[in-house]
């Protein structure tokens, strides 16, 4: 199969012929047709953090299954799925406890279902969707209704999933609650679309880049805030009478907007954690203040997804036109215009970029 292979911090990526295992038990061949690209495989392209190489990236992806392994049970040849980064094993105190993407099962295990030249060829968080097959555990392919188009199904698998979830399943927001987001990417705008479906208040955005603020508008922003131009504390303080927002949002991973986030939010306040920084950072905070105004700091994984009701649950939204995933696309690429790609997302430019596998 053809897939996009990562050597390493620096090389461009090149699209190669490499092989791939059939599944094993309790795993299934998963065609892939469309995948997204994440923040995140940017944080790996640049070596924020560390994996073993060679590598084929992407982990937002959607396809159809191809092929099924022995016992596997709740899936069968040419169910449409969402791939889901997070499988779970469904026995651990986590899953057991209904916080399956909190599983560690597979997280700690380094496996290969991809190989070139006899050498092992790692899938990123064992999914590996900039290829047009993927092996993964039957947990880590959801099944989807039909009529959901793949295009668009795809961002389920991690921005739409990751925003939404922060706000609904995470922070648990209430209606009518003052909501910061800082950065405005797939993520960020997942984020707003989230605030805005549990009817919060103010949705006050924070990005650099002109063109993301606008689309956060259209998205049920209510106030947008260009973070270089602006003073974001100055701003979000004058924006709330000077009593700071109930939830703020990081949407980049960085340490800076972090500690900012944190500083916007009110006495009793929450400040989440969205953004993933790139290893072996820390943040400071001033512990007396956040005890004596009772101010929480939570992090966010994966939007705390239950990805098999979350995704029929986003999918269903979707159809409905309640969640706008059309929009949250500004290119269509092929797997060997993938570096471009990537440099668009350096530069904070564009929106989601998916690339069309089949
Ligand atoms: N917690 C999770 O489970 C999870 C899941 C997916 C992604 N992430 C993380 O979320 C973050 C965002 O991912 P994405 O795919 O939306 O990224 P993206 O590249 O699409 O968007 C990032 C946005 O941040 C803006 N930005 C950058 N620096 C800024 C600054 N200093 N001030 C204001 N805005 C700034 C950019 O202009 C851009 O709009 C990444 O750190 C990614 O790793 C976390
Ligand atoms: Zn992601
Ligand atoms: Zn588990």
């Amino acid at each position: 199969m053809k897939a996009a292979v990562f050597y390493g911090p620096g090389i461009p990526i090149t699209v190669e012929d490499v092989d791939i295992r059939p599944p094993g038990p309790g795993e299934v061949l998963v065609k892939i047709h469309y995948s997204g690209i994440c923040h995140s495989d940017y944080r790996v392209l640049t070596g924020d953090w560390e994996y073993p190489m060679p590598k084929v990236l992407g982990h937002e992806g959607a396809g159809t299954i191809e092929k099924i392994g022995a016992n596997v049970t709740d899936l069968k040849v040419g169910d449409h799925v969402i791939l889901s980064w997070i499988p779970s094993c469904k026995k651990c105190y986590h899953c057991v406890s209904g916080r399956p993407n909190l599983c560690e099962s597979y997280k700690t295990k380094i496996e290969s279902h991809i190989s070139l030249n006899g050498k092992p060829v790692y899938p990123e968080f064992r999914v590996g969707s900039f290829a047009e097959y993927a092996v993964v555990p039957e947990s880590g392919a959801i099944k989807i209704r039909d009529d959901m188009p793949l295009d668009k199904a795809c961002l389920i698998g991690c921005s739409v999933m990751t925003g939404v979830g922060s706000v609904i399943n995470t922070a648990k927001v209430e209606p009518g609650s003052s909501v910061l987001v800082v950065g405005c990417g797939g993520v960020g705008l997942s984020i707003v679309q989230g605030a805005a479906l549990t009817s919060a208040g103010k949705i006050i955005v924070a990005d650099l880049n002109e063109d993301k603020l606008e689309k956060a508008i259209e998205f049920g922003a209510t106030h947008a805030i260009h973070s270089g131009r602006h003073d974001l504390l100055t701003e979000v303080m004058r924006i709330t009478d000077n009593v700071g927002v109930d939830y703020a949002f990081e949407a980049i991973g960085h340490v800076k907007t972090i500690e900012l986030a944190y500083e916007t939010i009110r006495t009793g306040g929450t400040a989440v954690i969205v953004g993933q920084a790139a290893s072996g950072q820390t943040v400071s905070i001033d512990p007396f203040e956040m005890s004596d105004r009772e101010k929480k700091l939570i992090g966010c994984n994966y939007g705390s997804a239950r990805p098999e009701i979350d995704f029929s649950r986003l999918v269903d939204l979707y159809m409905m036109r309640k969640l706008d995933v059309d929009s949250m696309i500004s290119h269509v690429i092929s797997l060997g215009d993938i570096n471009e790609a990537f440099e668009r997302m350096g530069k904070g430019e564009g929106l989601r970029t998916i690339i069309k596998i089949v």
